[in-house]
């Protein structure tokens, strides 16, 4: 039997939610329209009734990714399911993710709630969504841990209501992959029970490290959607890492015999730009994406690779987008940058280009040569302009090892120019403080790291910020020859994410007349 798997990825729900990402509407966009590029089958953009900020980036994402089904995820409640509808209005194929705990633990401590009222809020959630789509999934959240025979009646109902994707959480990453199997073939025989237009899905954390493992043991039970996170990122310790999942399918399409309409040569691309919005980074070792996942150290390795590269590699790093041979010099000018974007895949409006290329032409003066990581870290950066409050003009920062750094920015607001001056315990710190009173919003920097992205002493690197602000989160990024002036780069980047939250202080709904 060969047929169709549906990649459903909920990088902007699910892996949103791990601690210290807090991706802005337009870095929702950005990474939904290369999710499209992927494409990926589903989208799940958001919980549209967690924040104003949610339901800004779903309806954003409905209206501006075409391709791919844009998903909403709704508790049970009437609300939740009414701002899901709202939020999804302008997609061309939209669907409402309806979800709630089964597991007894879930009912009584978090619910308060009886399984005969989850049934019947499942029953009244399935179908108010189905008032509004005709494609609804259902999730019983925590089915790992929740009674078969529960999870049997509640996805029947949810069946019976409308449902036509039934997905299997295993919310906290319990499931040994023979037992979720035998959960899965259950699902399989007793709710689908034959109906075609009923699609039996898997959604796994990775709390033990068997996420992707149980996803890919559920198809042998019907499973035909899968759901992930590119990277891996999520909850904890993560879900279901979307880019190993199509990766194993295309490797070993002779082992699953499901076909996959992802296109592997977007999965690098992807996964660089989630992990520079997300600042959260890839680990070297990381299956499929990271840095040493085609690098081969030993003799024997690297004598059998240049003999014939399949020796010691089961993927070719060109089906994941993965060659990297373009480097551009100072001397290279518009025509030779337009042509290395081309190749790699970008393309630019005209601002966002001119933005790009002068950066471009600034750090190749300094630096000689950029290679296409740099190209990529570069664009990324000058085209993350939404919701700018302020621009980075300059930094200059004095003081040595036995002097209190100082450091006085420059920043630009409307054509106005604000400089500001501030000690600190370090260059970086002093930055930090200088920045933060220019903007008038107290922050605490919660993490911070840099990131090479050439080697040598003149390196470019990448410097990713996540600040806290109230009770919540910003990131930033910033690339530079210069690692202090990297860092308020950063920080300006996410200082910017934090003074526009401040300014979205009404669900965009109610504005509409
Ligand atoms: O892990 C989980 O149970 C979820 C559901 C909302 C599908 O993310
Ligand atoms: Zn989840």
């Amino acid at each position: 039997m060969n047929d169709r798997l549906i990649i459903f990825d909920t990088t902007l729900r699910d892996g949103e939610q791990a601690p210290g990402i807090a991706l802005s509407p337009d870095d929702k966009v950005a990474i939904a329209k290369q999710l499209a590029l992927l494409k990926v089958d589903v989208i799940e953009a958001g919980f549209a009734a967690a924040s104003a900020g949610d339901f800004t980036s779903v309806a954003r994402i409905a209206a501006e990714v075409p391709g791919p089904t844009i998903a909403c995820l709704a508790r049970t409640h009437a609300d939740d399911i009414d701002q899901a509808a709202d939020a999804l209005k302008a997609a061309d194929n939209k669907r409402i993710h309806v979800f709630i705990s089964t597991s007894p633990i879930h009912m009584e401590q978090m619910l308060h709630m009886s399984p005969s009222e989850v049934l019947k809020s499942v029953k009244e959630g399935v179908a108010r969504a189905k008032r509004y789509v005709d494609d609804v999934e259902f999730s019983p959240q925590d089915a790992t841990r929740s009674d078969p025979e529960f999870i049997i009646e509640v996805c029947r109902a949810a069946v019976a209501a409308g449902a036509t994707t039934i997905n299997i959480p295993d919310t906290v990453g319990y499931a040994m992959p023979e037992d979720f199997v035998e959960l899965l073939t259950n699902v399989y025989d007793n709710v689908r029970d034959g109906n075609e237009d009923v699609i039996i899905s898997t959604h796994c954390h990775d709390d033990l490290g068997l996420a992707v493992a149980n996803s890919l043991s559920a198809i042998s039970a019907g499973a035909r959607q899968i759901e992930g996170a590119i990277n891996g990122i999520g909850e904890r310790a993560g879900n279901t890492s979307t880019e190993e999942v199509i990766m194993a399918l295309s490797t070993r399409a002779d082992y699953f015999n499901v076909e996959i309409g992802a296109d592997t040569t977007q999965i690098f691309e992807t996964s660089r730009l989630v992990s520079s919005l997300t600042g959260y980074p890839i680990q070297y070792n990381k299956a499929v994406v990271g840095r040493n996942a085609f690098a081969h150290e030993s003799g024997i390795h690297q004598h059998g690779v240049l003999q014939n590269r399949e020796t010691y590699e089961i993927m070719d790093p060109a089906s994941v987008g993965r060659e990297s041979v373009l480097v551009l010099g100072k001397h290279s000018g518009r025509a030779a940058f337009q042509d290395a974007l081309k190749k790699m895949g970008i393309v630019l409006e005209d601002v966002d280009f001119q933005r790009s290329f002068d950066r471009f032409k600034e750090l190749a003066d300094r630096k000689g040569e950029i290679s296409e990581d740099g190209i990529r870290a570069i664009v990324t950066e000058e085209t993350a302009t939404d919701s700018v409050e302020m621009q980075f003009e300059a930094i200059v920062v004095s003081g040595g090892s036995h002097e209190v750094p100082v450091a006085t920015v420059t920043l630009a607001r409307n054509g106005d120019v604000i400089t500001n001056t501030a000690e600190g315990d370090g260059m970086v710190n002093a930055a930090f403080v200088a920045i933060q009173d220019a903007y008038g919003i107290p922050a605490t920097l919660l993490d911070y790291r840099v990131s090479p992205i050439t080697p040598g002493a003149d390196a470019m690197a990448e410097v990713s910020v996540i600040i806290q602000v109230g009770s919540s989160s910003f990131s930033g990024r910033g690339v530079s020859t210069d690692v202090v002036e990297g860092s308020a780069r950063a920080i300006v980047s996410a200082m910017n994410k934090a003074a526009f939250d401040r300014g979205v202080t009404e669900n965009p709904r109610d504005s509409e007349a």
